[in-house]
């Protein structure tokens, strides 16, 4: 029997390997976060972790883990930027996520955003709510036609492909950029150009040092007045001031943005930016895709304590 920490509270089911497989399951009562200061004390008698996004996995925690017997970080997560996976190589700690369960789910957000944002959906509903309505006008909330526009995917994953296929049931030309030929019709090989092109630019790329900024002013200058960007990947893939500036300015149309370079602080000027849509970082969130991806994370540490190779290892 193996101790693992589990460094907040999962949804229902989502510890269920861990109990199958019998193993003792370090957790506290309540759901507040670990300081990084308790993670690195948390982790010097424990065989396995079982963390989120917002645990900061660094060379310090991973140490000390492997100074005791830590032999895999799972992250209920498809993104793992907040481990250093190159430490956890080098210590011989394995390092799982959550691919495939939450494509579908994220999808839908994304899907969600660029409706949203290319319909001023946010601008309205508050307007409704705070009184500021007074009745239907020919010229009010003018936003952007989602039906026929022309779709541009940065990344073109699991989840890209399944917004791309939601495009389809709405007309859309959906082109997308990779760093490599994916072979399939709509690759575009020069970011540059699909931001020109595109009406609306959809972000699925992980967050690594060279995605970083990967939106900035220019990008931003390049994609045009018309444009909708949304962000459903990781905050610090865009330059949150940049969007922001350029959202006052009117040299984007809108923004559709649930991820934020800071988390939880947003920058405040995207705070007051008109006709952004933000939402909290809730992409997979759904009761039964949540479950899933904890269901999945402590299958790669039963996997890794049992000797196997799991299925969700990210790779070295
Ligand atoms: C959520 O942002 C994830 O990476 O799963």
């Amino acid at each position: 029997m193996a101790r693992v920490l589990v460094t907040r509270v999962l949804p229902d089911g989502g510890l269920d390997p861990l109990v199958a497989a019998g193993h003792e399951i370090v957790q506290r009562s309540d759901d507040t976060p670990l300081t990084h200061d308790d993670l690195l004390r948390a982790v010097v008698d424990v065989d396995a972790v079982v963390c989120l996004l917002t645990d900061r996995v660094d060379e310090a925690v991973l140490a000390a883990g492997a100074a005791g017997r830590l032999q895999v970080v799972a992250n209920v997560a498809v993104g793992y930027d907040n481990i250093d996976t190159t430490a956890a190589r080098r210590l011989g700690i394995a390092v799982c996520n959550t691919p495939g369960v939450l494509d579908e789910t994220t999808a839908d957000l994304a899907f969600l955003l660029i409706l949203a944002a290319s319909r001023l959906a946010w601008e309205a509903e508050s307007d409704l709510r705070g009184g500021r309505w007074h009745g239907w006008g020919v010229n009010q909330y003018l936003g952007r036609d989602v039906h026929g526009a022309v779709l541009g995917l940065v990344g073109y994953g699991r989840i890209g492909a399944a917004v791309a296929r939601r495009a389809a049931g709405f007309g859309m030309t959906v082109l997308h950029h990779t760093r490599h030929d994916t072979g399939v019709a709509g690759y575009i090989a020069e970011l540059d150009t699909l931001l020109a092109e595109a009406d609306i630019v959809s972000l699925h790329v992980p967050l690594t040092e060279s995605t970083r900024h990967l939106i900035g002013r220019s990008e931003l200058a390049l994609m045009g007045p018309h444009a909708v960007l949304v962000n459903t990947a990781r905050g610090p893939v865009v330059d949150e001031e940049a969007l922001a500036d350029a959202l006052h300015a009117g040299d984007i149309f809108a923004a559709g943005i649930d991820v934020y370079e800071g988390e939880p602080e947003i920058h405040p000027r995207l705070l007051s930016a008109p006709r952004a849509v933000l939402l909290p970082h809730v992409g997979s969130a759904t009761l039964a895709t949540r479950a899933k991806m904890a269901q999945m994370a402590c299958d790669g540490v039963c996997a890794v304590l049992d000797g196997a190779v799991p299925a969700n290892l990210v790779p070295a």
